[in-house]
């Protein structure tokens, strides 16, 4: 009975005398002690062999062989397991390649936008700002689209319910007026931006677009400026050789012109395009209404203007030859990603 204590006092220090370097070694220790097959498990067996005076003895030996080997094998554990999360944070491999950084494009709204701003601001003329939030006054009636005027009919827009008279601006026509009212001439501006309407071209598009402005007042501002103004844009935009303007109303200009550019119907698609005529509209404009003038504080005996105002996502449409302006707005990245070169 001697050798059974005697086993297991060996057993107990061979554990102290062991000392596993690695995690590998370690498993190795664990299996060979505490492995439901392991030493510490068959010297348990052995008690029904101990006579009973001495089971008390044996049982306390068995919970000290016990607690050594689990105490030793739960530190090496944590200490291998601290080293190994070291090593891999410490092993960088640079040779591999790197995280993908996928660039994105700009939109082709952005892009036409960024087109016409250019070739006007050739031409001198500044990028102004207006409010997207606009009030009545602003939108309509300093534009001289007073309140009970037939063509607010046609500009239906949102009205913002907590303040009364205050709208989402339908065109980007009150830049006008906020320019006028706060300087005199010479004024030479493009004001682009968001406009909104209450109206749907389809169910899948919103009542949001795109609209340029352009507004020049001075002394002398004629209608031949304007002509001129407006064909070298439609030769740089669109390289357009020949434009018209087309007899139209707006309630802030006066005369009124429709502008179209000459594709001719030498081609299919220009055929198509043009129904026919080989005339594309393009943008409205005329001289300056002399009471929008006054509206806004500017003499309009001593000084005449132009302007101009079109909708973007057709541009971009005829620039692109894109088919179907909801494509616009839809956010179909294999659309979109068509444009990443463009700037
Ligand atoms: N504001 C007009 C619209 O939304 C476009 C327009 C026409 C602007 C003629 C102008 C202009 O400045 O002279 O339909």
């Amino acid at each position: 009975m001697a050798d059974i204590f005697e086993k297991a006092e060996q057993v107990l220090a061979e554990i102290a005398a062991q000392t596993p370097a690695n995690a590998a070694e370690l498993e190795s220790f664990r299996i060979q002690y505490l492995g439901t097959k392991g030493l510490i498990k068959s010297l348990m067996e052995e008690m029904r062999n101990v006579p009973n005076e001495r089971k008390r003895d044996y049982g306390q030996l068995m919970n000290r062989l016990k607690q050594e080997a689990e105490a030793k094998h739960d530190a090496l554990k944590e200490v291998f397991e601290s080293q190994s999360q070291g090593a891999a944070a410490q092993a960088i491999d640079l040779t591999a390649p790197g995280e993908p950084f996928p660039l994105g494009s700009r939109h082709p709204v952005a892009v036409t936008m960024n087109r016409i701003v250019e070739i006007f601001t050739r031409m001198g003329f500044s990028v102004v700002d207006g409010p997207e939030i606009e009030d009545d006054w602003h939108n309509f009636t300093a534009m001289n689209t007073p309140e009970d005027h037939p063509a607010r009919d046609m500009q239906d827009t949102f009205y913002v319910v907590d303040a009364p008279g205050m709208l989402l601006r339908t065109h980007t026509s009150p830049v006008q007026a906020r320019v006028m009212e706060n300087r005199q001439p010479p004024i030479r501006i493009i004001a682009p931006g968001r406009v909104y309407r209450n109206e749907t071209i389809s169910t899948r598009s919103h009542a949001q677009f795109h609209q340029v402005e352009g507004l020049y007042v001075d002394e002398g501002v004629s209608f031949a400026d304007l002509k001129q103004t407006l064909l070298y844009f439609a030769q740089e935009m669109f390289g357009a050789t020949k434009i018209r303007l087309r007899p139209s109303f707006f309630p802030f200009t006066e005369p009124s012109a429709e502008m179209d550019i000459w594709l001719g119907t030498d081609t299919e698609k220009n055929a198509r395009l043009t129904k026919g005529t080989g005339w594309l509209e393009i943008l409205g404009c005329g001289m300056v209404d002399p009471q929008v003038l006054e509206n806004c504080g500017i003499d309009s005996k001593k000084y005449s203007g132009f302007a101009f105002g079109m909708g973007i996502e057709r541009q971009a449409l005829r620039l692109y030859e894109i088919g179907d302006i909801r494509l616009l707005f839809e956010n179909d990245v294999r659309f979109l990603r068509q444009f990443a070169a463009a700037m």
